[in-house]
């Protein structure tokens, strides 16, 4: 390690944790010490980071003595820890919800609100996942035609819930085509294998989960706009990575599918793959790996006069996490706010 700053990573354990140990290495965030923090489980682990071994160590209040900057991927823990790592100075960038509809703490999607850093009390949220993704190619179609209304579908990878789901999802497939029993599921409330299950996070009195809840309420934070409005349905799908949304967009000024696709071919962080003559689409297969947000199947809605559908692909533990939580960094780094 070099120059740079003294980061520490709270779940470096976890999914989100070592994709977020890949994008520091692969961007050379300057660091000069790194400490990896987990759960007392996890205690004395080893992991490599640019060729050195480092041991893995809980993560307690006083672990984050003498560290400038802390990204959180534990899970619930954030509600606790985030707090005492702001006491002593650190910045903390918290991939878990509990901050995110704070008003004192942005939430930022670099390519879509990056000013929004400059109002930091010590505490960034990244946004969950399935609006990160969804956010990056909305929010150029807003600019120029106003969205007036969204309703989208979400195909959600289980590496989204974390390594526990990943193993299952494997399990599970192995005992269905060994002909086995499937186990009683941990990860999921049901058989996730050869299966998808139409609920993400729990059930509000309305019917809604919270997690289609909260791609209404942090698309209108993120976008500055009270007053667009968003319907979702939340599906976890047996897809190891990258989640998947299809979108319907209704909107103010009128655009054609062409019109779309130069705004979003134009606009940061997104790749158009859309020649359905050539078999082309964005796909979980292909996006895994990558941080950019695929969008393709780009064609007007035709029971609307103002209507858009689209589908979007993307690696949520990179752009949806890891990626976005690190290019925060680098904003914060670039503006001298750390
Ligand atoms: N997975 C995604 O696609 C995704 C996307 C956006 C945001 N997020 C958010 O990112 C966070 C991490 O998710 P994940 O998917 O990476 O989960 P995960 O694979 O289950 O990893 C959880 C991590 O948290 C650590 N942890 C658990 N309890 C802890 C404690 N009491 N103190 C310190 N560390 C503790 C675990 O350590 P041990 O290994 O020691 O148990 C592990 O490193 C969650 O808040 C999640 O909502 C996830």
């Amino acid at each position: 390690m070099s120059k740079g700053f003294h980061v520490a990573i709270v779940g470096a354990t976890g999914v989100v944790g070592q994709e977020l140990m890949a994008v520091l290495q692969e961007r050379k965030f300057p660091i000069s010490n790194l400490k990896l923090l987990a759960s007392a489980r996890s205690q004395g682990k080893k992991l490599k980071y640019c060729g050195e071994e480092l041991t893995v160590f809980e993560a307690k209040p006083d672990s984050f003595e003498g560290v400038d900057l802390v990204f959180f991927a534990g899970g619930p823990v954030s509600k606790e820890l985030v707090p005492e790592a702001v006491k002593r100075g650190a910045v903390a960038i918290d991939n878990s919800s509990a901050f995110r509809m704070d008003p004192d703490v942005p939430l930022v999607v670099p390519e879509v609100n990056p000013d929004d850093v400059e109002k930091h009390r010590g505490i960034i949220s990244n946004p969950n996942c399935s609006t990160t993704i969804f956010v990056v190619p909305l929010n150029p179609i807003h600019k120029i035609a106003k969205v007036k209304r969204a309703v989208v579908t979400t195909m959600q990878a289980v590496s989204g819930a974390g390594r526990e789901a990943v193993d299952e999802l494997l399990l599970q497939t192995r005992q269905v085509l060994d002909g086995e029993e499937v186990e009683q599921p941990k990860a999921f409330d049901h058989q996730i294998a050869f299966n998808l299950i139409p609920h993400i996070d729990v059930f509000n009195e309305n019917s809604y989960s919270r997690e289609e809840l909260k791609l209404l309420h942090e698309t209108r934070k993120i976008l500055h706009d009270p007053e667009i409005q968003i319907t979702a349905t939340t599906v976890r799908v047996p897809v190891l990575c990258s989640h998947s949304e299809s979108v319907n967009i209704e909107t103010e000024g009128k655009l054609t599918a062409q019109e779309a696709k130069e705004i979003l071919s134009n606009a940061p962080g997104i790749t158009v793959q859309d020649a359905p003559e050539k078999l082309e689409y964005p796909m979980p297969i292909f996006t895994s790996g990558r941080d950019e947000v695929f969008v393709g199947r780009i064609r007007n809605d035709y029971s609307q006069e103002r209507g858009l559908n689209f589908w979007i692909v993307s690696d949520q533990l990179r752009k949806g996490a890891a990626t976005n939580a690190v290019q925060i960094a680098e904003l914060l780094c670039s503006r001298n706010l750390l």
